[in-house]
């Protein structure tokens, strides 16, 4: 395994050595350094946690912010530093009152837990969610643009596009869509869930009014780091998910969304301020900028992809250009007999038990298939796609 695994930089992760991990899209893999990092900050907060929750952490959450305002162009007082995606778009959704017969779009590519929440929203409110069809195999983005603009109507009120989606690996033409919706008036929630260090974002020039991005994922945080930005003209509508002491406290030169969201009660705020720490060591570590690693990784992947698509002798499902740093191919038209939704794929299991791969494989049933999903990280090689490849050829 270790002449196929990983390669010189593998040695600065975690990860098992027995392992060849090409998921790094499902929930991140941290740096050793960062978790130190992170260890730094929490001992930190165990010296003085009254000097720390007082007078260091708020400081602290501010140099994040600005850290990644830097990297992602915008005013950091329009971010909002959260546990996760999840919880972005919950706070968005929750937030906005939503009328009966209003309309809510979505794409069926969307991520299912978000995707649960538009539901829960429009049921509460009697909102309409309109799924908005977008095929895979895709031989266009203009399809994409397409079939999401001929769902708008008078009454649409709101559009969540991925950046990237999750379960097709779809690097989604968001700029587009956003100067589309938004110059319509509807206000797009752009899940950037796989955002911040995998693909190039620009805020201040993309202009969504809702924007939510891990930082655990692709910018290598630990676990529970994320952000939200909020257009300045909308920050007056939208409240944390948790109601707390900033409700009340006085404005002073401040904004009510500065308050609600920079206190949400006691909580491990390490992982978030590891950020600034991150921004700046990452690249030293794996000698590359934040723009040579998304390429870096943009460029594997493409490679990985072509690599099992002429092994098992399956067109690419979409051209280069329309992926980022994950890869979908179908295997097949439909799920394996039997197999519920919920369960796991028995391929995704021999792959990782018999041949130590570990790489999602699942059963999507819109637009149905069943998928591979294959990641390219910084510590992943040309290889371990071979390798894939090779298993994947005996195993289907
Ligand atoms: C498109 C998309 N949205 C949201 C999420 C949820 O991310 P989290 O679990 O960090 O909230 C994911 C996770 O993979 C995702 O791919």
């Amino acid at each position: 395994m270790n002449q196929i695994r990983g390669n010189k930089f593998s040695k600065h992760w975690f990860l098992d050595e027995e392992t060849i991990f090409l998921n790094h899209g499902s929930f991140g893999a941290t740096p050793k350094i960062v978790l130190e990092e992170q260890r730094r900050w929490q001992l930190l907060v165990e010296k003085d946690p009254v000097k720390f929750f007082e007078e260091r952490a708020p400081e602290a959450l501010i140099n994040s912010r600005k850290a990644i305002a830097n990297l992602v162009n915008c005013d950091y007082n329009d971010l909002a530093l959260i546990e996760n995606a999840t919880s972005g778009v919950n706070t968005i959704l929750r937030s906005l009152n939503f009328e009966k017969g209003d309309e809510i779009i979505v794409p069926n590519h969307a991520y299912q837990a978000c995707r649960n929440t538009i539901d829960y929203v429009a049921k509460k409110s009697g909102a309409v969610v309109i799924v908005c069809e977008i095929p895979f195999p895709i031989s266009e983005k203009q399809i994409i643009i397409d079939n999401i603009m001929q769902c708008v109507t008078e009454k649409t009120k709101l559009a969540m596009i991925d950046t990237v989606t999750s379960p097709t690996g779809l690097l989604m033409p968001f700029k587009e869509l956003v100067d589309l919706l938004e110059s319509k008036g509807i206000n797009v929630l752009l899940d950037a869930a796989h955002g911040i260090g995998m693909i190039p974002l620009d805020l201040e020039d993309i202009g969504a009014s809702f924007v939510t991005s891990n930082c655990h994922k692709w910018l290598f945080a630990p676990k529970g780091a994320a952000f939200l930005h909020v257009r300045k003209d909308l920050q007056h509508l939208i409240q944390p998910l948790v109601i707390s002491h900033g409700m009340t406290i006085p404005l002073g030169n401040s904004t009510r969304f500065r308050h609600e969201f920079d206190w949400t009660g006691t909580r491990d705020i390490s992982a978030l301020c590891t950020i600034p720490f991150i921004i700046e060591e990452i690249p030293k570590l794996v000698d590359m900028s934040w723009d040579e690693i998304m390429n870096h990784n943009n460029k594997l992947v493409i490679e990985g992809r072509k690599i099992i698509c002429e092994k098992l002798g399956i067109s690419p499902p979409c051209s280069d250009d329309m992926i980022s740093s994950i890869a979908t191919i179908k295997i097949s038209p439909e799920g394996t007999k039997g197999v519920d939704l919920h369960e796991p794929d028995p391929l995704h299991l021999e792959l990782l038990e018999k041949y130590n791969i570990q790489v999602p494989v699942w059963y999507w049933p819109n637009p149905e298939g069943r998928y591979i999903r294959i990641s390219a990280q910084v510590y992943n090689s040309k290889k371990e796609y071979e390798y894939l490849a090779d298993i994947l050829e005996k195993c289907l």
